[in-house]
């Protein structure tokens, strides 16, 4: 038995997740499931990315504390996990006194060893907001291409790279004054202190070696020191004896393995060293997307080594997803969200179709809405399932009881040798081959059947042991397919375990048939998907009361559960009096400024003009309408509703919008008199 602990990369804590986030926990979940399948010890540990100048600035916008927003945060994230079947034996947050521990250590140790060197830098500051500025805090003018609105660290258009006093006419992000340089001390990790131990890992198989070779430009272009203070104020761990110093929040991001796994260690009464000493002889494999390869393959190794740890014995890296070919993007709608998906459709759908098109390479891969939809129906419901439910009548019609002997025992046994092939491409990651395999196996198991046509031996008394053989066949395949399929579906397994009396326990299992045992009532264990709500996952939202073309209130609800509102049947809508209504003050506005809000995909933030006053109004309109076409539109806004405070902010009053059959939702527009008059006030 092999004791493996495993990790993806830690989300961050200020949005929801997203299909990247799922595609890389379901790699990761289903690589662990097939370890424990296969009789390993392997546990998979993960935690929330919690600290950082983002989450600083985005809990004071929400006007709440970093504590408030992550606690937000993690159950959201906890329950998308948990829809996509994603098993956990610890989820932690790297704002936890584990993770501090191991910060404070590691740090200590990496000190006392000479690793921590000392420097005076000069950053971007700002004066008013009296912060220094990440790169990304800065924006404005390419100094080489001249292109408006760039970043401090690179520009979009040219590709420069350069420091944010380069650019021309900088403003900063935070406050839009105009930054000035200042001094200050910052602590540096010397990573170039590690490079023959690095380059000798880097090809020692831990990585593949197309990653190797990107590593090998790094090596060539010098190790430098790195950065790992950041100055007050900033959301994150205190270094010790640096007062007002903070560590930069991807020392401790990756650290948070660590805290996650001493978290577990001490809940559960096991060896953290065993996973994490020196002398270890556990497994470490990290999962992540090739945007942090820098950190997991260079900055991680060295701090481990230079702290006295072991290794990771492999970084398994993915590429980047795109949705119907487009790059995920909140403004073409290809931004979907896990909780989005599992509104309305089946986990291991999804589980099942990134399985398919996951191989170890770090090549970029597509999500086709169409193909998934043809992909599942076809592969799970057309061929797998089919399986089970055309066999499943025949011998509950026979007595409900398997057969004592297979008709075909050699068809079975190259079934269950295929576990040593597909339990190997499930280990090398290359689940697209093992399902390739799996789906083969599928077609030959239908082919049998086809051939044996229990339904005609059925129709003849004298034949029924005949049609009882062939549908014990057909069962003891499926279930040999089933076992091969539980890391990707494991919910249907069990399913399936259920109807087949047992257990699916170990992938070797399958070397032995079910025969004579009975088996129970067959449920359908999987149903078609219908690509009409499929496309939904892209199309723009319309609000849950769509159905009858009535006014809608636009503004989201304040108290919307953590995993997003669940898509409620449409029920009547309740009667108000004249009266009721006639308390409402509605109010001509015009809209000042629109704008995202991060980790709310419905949502808009809108300022809007009362004539007499400015207010804000958080408006569930973002599928519909771009932040663009809303800036000088005359709108409806109902000025006495209580305000009320969201996640993201107080939102002091409500838009209104109506909504046609299913057309989408529609912004009331006042009559073009009233905005006239309204303009002039
Ligand atoms: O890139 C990211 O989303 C980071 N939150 C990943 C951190 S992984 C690990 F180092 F913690
Ligand atoms: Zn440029």
């Amino acid at each position: 038995m092999r004791r493996i602990l495993v990790t993806h990369a830690l989300p961050y804590a200020n949005g929801p997740l997203h299909f990247g986030h799922i595609l890389e926990a379901v790699q990761t979940d289903v690589w662990a499931r097939y370890m424990r399948l296969a009789g390993h010890e392997c546990v998979l540990v993960c935690a929330d990315d919690t600290h950082g100048t983002p989450m600083m600035l985005k809990a004071q916008a929400e006007g709440i504390t970093p504590e408030e927003l992550i606690a937000a945060v993690a159950a959201e994230h906890r329950a998308t996990y948990a829809g996509f079947l994603i098993e956990y034996d610890f989820f932690h947050s790297t704002h936890s006194a584990e993770n501090r521990e191991m910060t404070d250590r590691i740090y200590r140790t990496l000190d006392a060893s000479g690793y921590i060197a000392r420097r005076t830098i000069r950053q971007a500051y700002d004066a008013e907001a009296q912060m220094f500025l990440p790169d990304r805090y800065v924006k404005g003018t390419c100094p080489r291409c001249g292109a408006k609105d760039q970043y401090g660290d690179s520009c979009e258009v040219c590709g420069a790279t350069y420091s944010p006093s380069e650019l021309i006419d900088p403003l900063s992000v935070v406050s839009g004054t105009r930054p000035v340089e200042r001094e200050s001390e910052h602590l540096f990790f010397r990573l170039a202190a590690f490079e023959p131990m690095l380059r000798e890992w880097t090809r020692s198989g831990a990585i593949d070696d197309s990653v190797a070779n990107k590593l090998d430009e790094w090596f060539d272009a010098g190790l430098r020191d790195w950065d790992i203070s950041r100055d007050a104020p900033y959301f994150g761990f205190e270094i010790p004896g640096h007062p007002g110093k903070y560590f930069y929040v991807w020392l401790d991001a990756p650290i948070g393995y660590m805290g996650a796994s001493l978290a577990l260690a001490r809940r559960d009464g096991l060896n953290f060293d065993s996973w994490w000493g020196p002398d270890s002889n556990a497994e470490l494999h990290h999962f992540i997307g090739k945007d942090i390869l820098y950190f997991h393959t260079l900055f991680w190794p060295a701090v481990l080594t230079g702290a006295g740890f072991r290794r990771p014995t492999a970084v398994h890296t993915h590429g980047f997803l795109t949705v119907n070919g487009q790059k995920m993007s909140k403004s073409r709608g290809t931004f979907i969200t896990g909780a989005r998906y599992l509104e309305r459709l089946p986990p291991e759908a999804l589980r099942y179709y990134f399985a398919a098109k996951l191989s170890p390479g770090v090549e970029d891969m597509d999500l086709s809405l169409d193909d998934f939809v043809s992909r599942y129906n076809s592969d799970v419901v057309g061929k797998l399932v089919n399986i089970a439910s055309r066999c499943a009548g025949f011998i509950a019609r026979g007595g409900g009881r398997l057969a004592a002997e297979l008709p075909e025992p050699a068809l079975y046994a190259e079934f269950a040798a295929a576990r040593e092939r597909v339990g190997a491409l499930y280990e090398r990651c290359d689940f697209a081959a093992a399902i390739r395999e799996i789906a083969a196996l599928a077609d030959r198991a239908n082919q049998y059947i086809d051939a044996h046509k229990p339904w005609n031996l059925a129709k003849d008394p004298a034949r029924a042991a005949e049609a009882l053989a062939v549908c014990t066949q057909g069962v003891n395949l499926f279930r040999v397919l089933i076992t091969f399929l539980k890391p990707v579906l494991p919910a249907m397994a069990d399913r399936a375990a259920s109807f087949l009396g047992q257990p699916l326990r170990h992938w070797d299992d399958v070397t032995t048939p079910l025969l004579g045992s009975p088996l129970a009532a067959y449920e359908p264990l999987a149903t078609r998907l219908d690509s009409k709500v499929v496309a939904t996952l892209v199309e723009a939202e319309v609000p849950a009361a769509a159905s009858t073309p009535a006014p809608v209130a636009a503004t989201a609800p304040a108290a919307a559960p953590a995993a997003g509102p669940k898509a409620a049947p449409a029920a009547p809508p309740a009667e108000i009096t004249v009266d009721e209504f006639a308390r409402i003050d509605l109010r001509v506005a015009r809209v000042v400024a629109a704008e995202f809000v991060d980790g709310a995909d419905k949502l808009l933030k809108l300022t809007v003009d009362m004539g007499a006053e400015q207010r804000t109004v958080f408006a569930g309109i973002r599928g519909a309408y771009a932040p663009e076409q809303l800036v000088g539109r005359h709108v409806v806004v109902v000025a006495n509703l209580k305000p009320r405070k969201m996640r993201f902010g107080v939102s002091q009053g409500m838009v209104l919008a109506a909504s046609g059959d299913g057309a989408g939702v529609f912004l009331v527009s006042p009559d073009p008199d009233a905005a006239a008059g309204m303009a002039v006030k």
